[in-house]
């Protein structure tokens, strides 16, 4: 998350204590919902230079929120990441609370909602004023399930309940941190939701640069002695996750071959293993 030609952004204050979840009797809940201590932090990110810029503004206008409100200014506190899979929307959420030093409370809407039976309702109000007590970052994850919902739950009450309570709750809220919603499928959320939020976040598969530099990132501790740049264009089309798999598992056969650098064949060969994986992927979702 750093810019080139800006100041960067200094170091944070120590995270802030988390306040326990207090979730009502039942059990299952707290199985959606996980309170964390973000320890991720910038460096592990690749961001585009436009989502960067994105960022530092968002951070920018927390640190000076009290300024812009005196001002009658509002804060933009409520974010929708979007992007396909393995592309960094989860591990975003967590680097920027780290950075803002704030807790992360990540509730799984899919889960949620299909677990709407008696309590979910009480359950999801809870975990927002929790988010609304102290200062966090709310992430809801997997959001396209609230527009599924939306768009099939007409037939059930409760459901439909769950749903707009969730809404309703998304429109007032306003905790002293961010609301952050994440879904691969944006062309399921309709205008209504769209609305509803302060800035849209697009997280695309990586370019040609930012494949270099997430190799550089994970190579890290273990060097290649061969040119990993050139092969960046066979790995063109893959999400920041696979090219993840593809060094890990190169650096994990060198080092059954009781190497100490990064072996070519074995970068190859990692890379030859996930185009097949791709490959199978796709056969499988034609039929
Ligand atoms: N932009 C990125 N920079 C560095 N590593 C990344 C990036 N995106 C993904 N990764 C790696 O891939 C893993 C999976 O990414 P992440 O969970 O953030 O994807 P996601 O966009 O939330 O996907 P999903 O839609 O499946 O939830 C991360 O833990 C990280 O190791
Ligand atoms: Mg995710």
């Amino acid at each position: 998350m750093r810019s080139p030609r800006r100041k960067p952004i200094t170091a944070i204050e120590p995270g802030l204590p988390l306040i326990p979840l207090k979730l009502a009797r039942n059990d299952t809940f707290s199985n959606l919902v996980e309170a964390v201590v973000p320890n991720k932090t910038r460096e592990q990110l690749v961001l585009s230079p436009h989502n960067i810029r994105t960022f530092i503004g968002l951070i920018e206008e927390f640190r000076g929120a009290d300024l812009l409100r005196r001002h009658g200014m509002s804060v933009r506190s409520k974010l929708l990441f979007c992007g396909p899979p393995g592309c960094g929307k989860t591990l975003t959420a967590e680097v920027f609370a780290h950075e803002l030093g704030l807790p992360l409370i990540i509730a799984r809407l899919d889960a949620i909602i299909s677990s709407f039976l008696g309590e979910t309702a009480a359950n999801i109000r809870k975990v927002f004023e929790t988010a609304s007590e102290q200062p966090c970052v709310l992430f809801l994850d997997e959001f396209d399930a609230l527009a599924r919902a939306r768009a099939d739950g007409s037939e059930h009450n409760e459901l439909r309940r769950v749903v707009n309570s969730l809404l309703m709750l998304i429109d007032r809220f306003k905790g002293k941190g961010f609301l952050v919603a994440a879904t691969n499928l944006e062309e399921s959320l309709d205008a209504a939701i769209w609305r509803r939020f302060d800035e849209v976040v697009v997280f695309e598969l990586p370019s040609q640069r930012e494949i270099r530099r997430l190799c550089e990132i994970k190579l890290k501790n273990f060097p290649a002695p061969f040119s990993v740049s050139e092969k960046a264009p066979r790995l063109k089309g893959m999400s920041f996750a696979d090219v993840e798999r593809i060094c890990e598992n190169a650096i994990k056969r060198s080092i059954l071959k009781r190497s100490k650098v990064l072996l070519e064949t074995e970068f190859d060969t990692a890379i030859r293993e996930e185009l097949r994986r791709k490959d199978l992927r796709a056969r499988l979702h034609q039929h």
